[in-house]
């Protein structure tokens, strides 16, 4: 049976990239009654240097965001990774079966890596613990953007060869990307970039928390070309796309109506619409957000009981490795 599984760094605000790559496509999968599981990956997130207190400010916020944006915690499974030990675990058993040389080959590893001077050995194995949070469940299903698409790979390799080395335990998961236009937002000041929670500049992304002056200035300001005209062409235009992108998501209209409706407008006036398209659009998440920010106790039970449904779930699945790596002595 289909096991739909994804992941989520609590890093920093949410935005809109992995709104429209990832959780928008989470909530759809959930409303057709998938069984989804969601992780807020708390480990992944402290293999580069962190503030402890920030972190845990972020799992609460991202729970709140996760809520705010329509995920069901009785439809779905959400939980925080940390609470539940099988996936580090399982990332050791699936470390021992992994090669160094294919690790250094990643290019997430690579680009992160590049301006460190001391590369934490966790950033490394960083993938190898993505394998283990997906086959923990035996997942089918990896709904993510477009970045993630390399580290899945190595995912499916991983499933493979324990499969074959020690006989047959896990699916080979597939990757679900919601479409080339959502699944690789691009930044605001680079369009050549996508748009990350890690770039230190705060105008290159739209936050799901920013507020609308917020968002309308920093779209004001979101890097375009020297054509005034409002037509879509990711690759020479990538730009003026992307702005056209976010727009169709948000309002539910087609690239062509889109372009068609802004025949009158420069590039300039049209920003200003894509703006008041998406205060429009966050407003109500927003508030839904806002209203779990203050019942901490609540986002706390909830994390709690996904922990226990994704442990009993994870278990099983370690105590079946464990026993294929010949660890478990029958008297
Ligand atoms: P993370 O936290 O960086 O991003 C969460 C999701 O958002 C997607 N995303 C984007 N989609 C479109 N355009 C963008 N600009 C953009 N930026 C981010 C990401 O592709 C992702 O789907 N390694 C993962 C977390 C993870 C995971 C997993 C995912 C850990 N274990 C197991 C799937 C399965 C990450 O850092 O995502």
């Amino acid at each position: 049976p289909p096991r739909v599984f994804s992941g989520i760094q609590p890093t920093g605000s949410i935005h809109i990239g992995n709104y429209l790559g990832a959780i928008s496509q989470w909530v759809k999968l959930q409303d057709q009654n998938e069984d989804l599981i969601l992780s807020i990956v708390d480990l992944h997130s402290i293999t580069l240097p962190h503030d402890p207190h920030t972190l845990s400010t972020n799992i609460l916020e991202l729970t709140a965001t996760l809520l705010g944006s329509g995920i069901d915690p009785n439809k779905v499974i959400l939980f925080q990774q940390s609470n539940v030990h099988a996936h580090a675990e399982l990332c050791w058993c699936l470390g021992c079966i992994s090669t160094m040389a294919r690790l250094a080959h990643l290019p997430q590893y690579k680009e992160k890596s590049a301006s460190l001077k001391n590369i934490p050995l966790g950033l490394f194995v960083y993938p190898v613990l993505q394998a283990a949070d997906i086959l923990s469940y035996k997942s089918t299903h990896i709904p993510v953007g477009e970045d993630q698409v390399q580290q899945i790979q190595l995912c499916q390799e991983l499933a493979r060869m324990f499969n074959s080395k020690f006989g047959e335990t896990f699916p080979i998961p597939h990757t679900m990307i919601t479409s080339s236009e959502y699944g690789r937002i691009k930044s605001l000041r680079d369009p050549s970039k996508k748009m990350s929670k890690s770039d230190p500049d705060e105008k290159s992304r739209i936050c799901l928390t920013d507020a609308p002056d917020v968002i309308v200035r920093n779209i004001k300001k979101a890097v375009t070309d020297f054509q005034s005209e409002v037509t879509f062409d990711a690759e020479k235009r990538p730009g003026i796309s992307n702005l056209l992108s976010i727009h169709s998501f948000v309002t539910g209209k087609s690239i062509d109506t889109i372009c068609k409706e802004a025949e009158h407008l420069d590039t300039g006036r049209f920003k200003l619409e894509v703006a008041d398209a998406v205060v429009a659009y966050v407003k109500p998440i927003q508030d839904t957000i806002a209203q779990h920010l203050s019942d901490k106790s609540y986002l706390l039970n909830v994390l709690a009981q996904g922990a226990e449904k994704a442990s009993n779930i994870a278990n099983d699945t370690l105590k079946e490795v464990h026993e294929k790596l010949g660890m478990v002595v029958k008297s």
